[in-house]
């Protein structure tokens, strides 16, 4: 009889995880120690981004379904994963300065700012811009940032929702271009704060709108750690990336996914 699992019966821990590839994939190319931490932070960044992507996709499908319990568990998980990222600036900030610049030459141009999975995530939340995707040009990645251009962003389906719950939605707002970066609407903010307002009529749109607000909070947390870590390492010097450095990441800080969230905060 044939395995339905078609698990093979001697695959072993390491088999099933992959990891040969994985623990060959840190490489150092300096003779420096703290290049082994530098790579395991921003390759353990890049794994936790790939569930974070995973679950949020799961999510946005979900609310697109109307189905909005599996929706909750996940967007809750990403949260959790977040705190993860947040709380690995501890451990890259135990690297000085003076280590750093021992390897700063052996990293070239390479920069956190090509990471496609970084970028992908914003799209998903709703911060589009088109330019971002210059960087990937002509390299394998650039389909499935591309994809993530065009597709609506998890708020997107949100306000989709809130649509089909009956609150005044436009349709320029439901139907629109979703490569374009979400613009705060005065009808969306309206429908949160309806929301807001009788919590106990709309207990699951109220309770995704605090899921979404927890993960706008919880990203902002990330970058602000960035920020810092970065000034601590580097000081106000430009990036591998070739931008003015602090001042390039702080401005991403004035920026929000979800803006009519925090405008009913003002209003209620
Ligand atoms: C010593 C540690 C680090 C330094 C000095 C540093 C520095 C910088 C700088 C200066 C930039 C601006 C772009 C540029 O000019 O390069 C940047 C962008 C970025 N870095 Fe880091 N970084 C560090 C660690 C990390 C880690 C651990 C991650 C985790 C994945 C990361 C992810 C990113 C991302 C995603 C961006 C793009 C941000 C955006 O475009 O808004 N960085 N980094």
């Amino acid at each position: 009889m044939s395995d339905p699992l078609h698990t093979p019966p001697d695959m072993s821990y390491g088999d099933y995880l992959g990891l040969d590839t994985l623990l060959s994939a840190q490489r150092p190319l300096s003779p420096e120690h703290d290049e082994m931490l530098f790579i395991v932070i921003h390759q353990a960044s890049e794994l936790w981004l790939k569930l974070s992507l995973h679950e949020l996709r799961g999510a946005r499908a979900h609310v697109a379904a109307d189905d909005l319990g599996p929706a909750f568990k996940m967007i809750s998980r990403v949260s959790r994963i977040q705190g993860q990222l947040i709380q690995s600036w501890d451990v890259l900030g135990t690297m000085t300065p003076s280590d750093y610049q021992a390897l700063r030459p052996h990293l070239g141009q390479s920069s956190g700012f090509q990471s496609f999975q970084y970028r992908a995530l914003e799209f998903l939340l709703g911060a589009k811009d088109e330019t971002m995707l210059q960087v990937h040009e002509g390299t394998p990645t650039h389909g499935e940032l591309s994809a993530a251009l065009t597709e609506p962003s998890l708020y997107d389906e949100c306000v989709c929702l809130l649509a089909r719950r009956g609150f005044a939605i436009p349709g320029d707002v439901t139907a629109r271009d979703w490569r374009k970066p979400h613009a705060a609407h005065p009808a969306v903010e309206a429908a949160w704060l309806e929301v807001y307002r009788d919590p106990v009529r709309y207990w699951d749109l109220y309770e995704l709108a605090e899921k979404l607000v927890d993960l706008e909070f919880r990203f902002q947390q990330w970058r602000f750690a960035h920020l810092k870590t970065v000034e601590r390492i580097i000081g106000f010097k430009s990036g591998t990336g070739g931008s003015m450095g602090a001042a390039y990441l702080a401005r991403a800080l004035q920026g929000s996914f979800f803006p009519e969230l925090y405008a009913v905060r003002t209003v209620l």
